[in-house]
């Protein structure tokens, strides 16, 4: 079952590109987190039509300065979840927790984490730094164009 859970959840990263850009408030009060029986959205096919294609080519995501050095933002319309690890240095993994599949958070405290059961990711590669998750959030590519960041 976890299995199947976490292949769903796989597929969901992949509708990342045609999704609507809107954007997650960053900040620690926010706990909005998905439940995963409500993540029924990877059953329907989305429409592109609301994307916003960028000079790049790609959909924007997020301005570069949303992401905190040392921190991540969560774009939760496309299910990711960008970090900046060190100045300038940014990546960007599925924002789906590999333990149950709720939306990790936006963070300012080193690490990405998952407000349902406690999981926590590092910035630099997605792995689990503290359970129940065992598997790293997988990476998606972006590009950054100045303050731009888009899907790749
Ligand atoms: S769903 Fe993320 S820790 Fe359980």
């Amino acid at each position: 079952m976890t299995a199947i859970n976490r292949r769903r959840a796989l597929s969901g990263t992949a509708a990342i590109a045609v999704g609507v850009p809107v954007l997650a408030a960053c900040g620690g009060g926010d706990t909005t987190a998905a439940d995963p029986s409500a993540s029924s959205s990877a059953d329907s096919p989305d429409s592109p039509e609301g994307e916003t294609p960028s000079a790049s080519g790609g959909t924007a995501l997020a301005s570069a300065s949303d992401v905190p050095v040392g921190g991540c933002f969560v774009v939760a319309s496309a299910k990711v979840v960008l970090t900046q690890p060190t100045a300038g240095d940014f990546k960007a993994f599925s924002a789906v927790c590999t333990h149950q599949g709720c939306l990790v958070q936006s963070s300012t405290d080193g690490e990405i984490p998952c407000p349902c059961h406690g999981s926590r990711f590092s910035l630099e590669d997605g792995s689990p730094t503290a359970g129940p998750a065992s598997s790293p959030l997988s990476a998606v590519e972006i590009t950054v164009d100045g303050d731009s960041i888009t899907t790749a």
